[in-house]
């Protein structure tokens, strides 16, 4: 196998996303600036990640995709104010798991201020996790310029953000910071909770696995779900053919009986 294949291998069996032959010119491009950076070839560079943890984290970081938006595939947000929330009392706890940079799970915290009206008094916490340290870094920092926060309307905008630290950003405001804690996790790896959550969004990051990945990760979120919890997924992520426990509630969306 040639350098730029041991690269793809290495990152396939650390993240589980499928690097196939065709993804080789991407990978290569991905990776361009950086061995240039680093005045090295692709051999050097294959070596030097087996032996440097950080330069590791730093490629997973280059070859992830951590695209995103504020109110993203908008009916599951839709579907939590208006069937899940109203379900709960007084304590709620959600994982978002693959949060790349953060504009997921402000969108939920969003939802949250929007539709429990006392919400102070709730125990109510939002988890954010994803493999890639800078899409986690942009996400905690919480700072949009204006381009990104367009799909909000004037009140969300108002309830979410404030002016930013840069001329033309946003940042989200401390009441929808309260509510959510950022964490590396990969999704392949021993995940440290110990309690179920009552929902998990984990949308847009299933395609990038094979389907053994797939299944194995499906049936996982499913124990990690409370009984009645709801599980999201990307809207072209249809879990048809993967053996799960899951009742189709809606387009993406699955409860645990
Ligand atoms: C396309 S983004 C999806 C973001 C968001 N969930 C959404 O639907 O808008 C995919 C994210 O999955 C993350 N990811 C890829 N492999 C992962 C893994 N093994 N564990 C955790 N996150 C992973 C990437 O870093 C990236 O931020």
């Amino acid at each position: 196998m040639d350098a730029t294949g041991q690269v793809m291998a290495l990152v396939q069996e650390l993240t589980g996303i499928r690097l196939g032959p065709e993804k080789r010119t991407l990978v290569e491009a991905r990776l361009g600036k950086r061995l240039r950076q680093l005045g090295c070839d692709m051999r050097d560079y294959a070596r030097r990640l087996r032996q440097d943890e950080g330069e590791l984290l730093r490629c997973i970081d280059l070859i992830t995709t951590n695209h995103t938006a504020w109110k993203r595939e908008a009916a599951h947000f839709d579907d939590l104010a208006r069937r899940v929330l109203p379900r709960l009392a007084g304590r709620l706890r959600i994982w978002c798991a693959a949060a790349a940079t953060g504009e997921e799970p402000w969108t939920i915290a969003l939802t949250l201020l929007r539709h429990i009206p006392d919400l102070q008094r709730w125990d109510a916490a939002i988890l954010a996790t994803d493999i890639s340290t800078r899409a986690l870094a942009i996400a905690e920092r919480g700072v949009y310029p204006e381009e990104r926060v367009q799909a909000l309307s004037a009140e969300e905008r108002q309830l979410a953000l404030e002016p930013g630290p840069e001329r033309g950003t946003w940042s989200v405001r401390p009441a929808l910071r309260r509510l959510v804690t950022f964490a590396r996790l990969n999704l392949i790896d021993q995940w440290p909770m110990r309690r179920p959550f009552d929902a998990i969004f984990c949308r847009n990051v299933m395609i990038y696995f094979d389907q053994a990945t797939q299944t194995q990760l499906v049936q996982r979120l499913a124990g990690f779900l409370n009984r009645g919890g709801t599980l999201y997924v990307g809207m072209s992520e249809s879990l048809t053919g993967i053996p799960h426990p899951l009742r189709m509630q809606g387009p993406a969306i699955y409860v645990r009986p």
